[in-house]
């Protein structure tokens, strides 16, 4: 059977490409309009990406999948080279659009541009890093890591308990996690269709 972390991955993946997919066209759509987003919900769904993706995620992968399939498939090492750089990149990329989002909340449409091409980049960045992972590393994990290795890995991913996935978000994060819901267009959330 396959082990559990791999279709935890997937399912992650799958979530959050859906997602950062509705997220350009959603700033596309108050740019038609000529209206200013809803920020605190584009502040709320940039903390998710930061604590979930970012500190959940990214770090079970670059401190535990990575190092293991590094150890078994030592050719493997520039491929888990570049992804471990992309964690790295990515979270100060979404540090930096938090403050491209902030510029735009307080200083209005002169700023709308920069956070929209802020936006387009980490979203192309990070879609290109899961398909990464989704065409040479997993499938590369599920050659190489035994069953033992697989016993650690699956018991870390476990934990990520990721709402976007359809677990109940802890406490602290239903608020939260209820703007984000109401932000996404339909059908994935329960905002406007786009
Ligand atoms: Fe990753
Ligand atoms: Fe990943």
């Amino acid at each position: 059977m396959k082990p559990s972390a791999l279709r935890t991955i997937h399912r992650e993946h799958a979530a959050l490409s859906a997602m950062l997919r509705s997220l350009l066209p959603l700033l596309e759509r108050y740019r038609r309009r000529g209206t200013l987003p809803d920020f605190g919900a584009l502040r709320a769904m940039l903390f998710y990406l930061d604590e979930y993706p970012e500190q959940r995620h990214h770090r079970q992968e670059s401190e535990l999948l990575f190092p293991k399939v590094r150890a078994r498939s030592p050719l493997a090492r520039e491929l888990i080279d570049q992804l471990d750089e992309d964690h790295r990149r990515s979270e100060r990329s979404v540090r930096d659009l938090e403050h491209a989002l902030l510029g735009f909340e307080m200083l209005g449409e002169s700023r709308r541009l920069a956070f929209e091409q802020a936006a387009k980049r980490y979203v192309d960045a990070y879609l290109a890093h899961m398909a990464l992972e989704e065409q040479q590393l997993l499938p590369l994990a599920s050659r190489v890591l035994t069953p033992e290795d697989w016993l650690e890995i699956d018991e870390a991913f476990e934990a990520n308990q990721d709402p976007l996935t359809g677990h109940a978000p802890e406490a602290e994060f239903q608020a939260i996690f209820t703007r984000i819901v109401n932000l996404l267009p339909a059908p994935l959330g329960l905002g406007e269709a786009i």
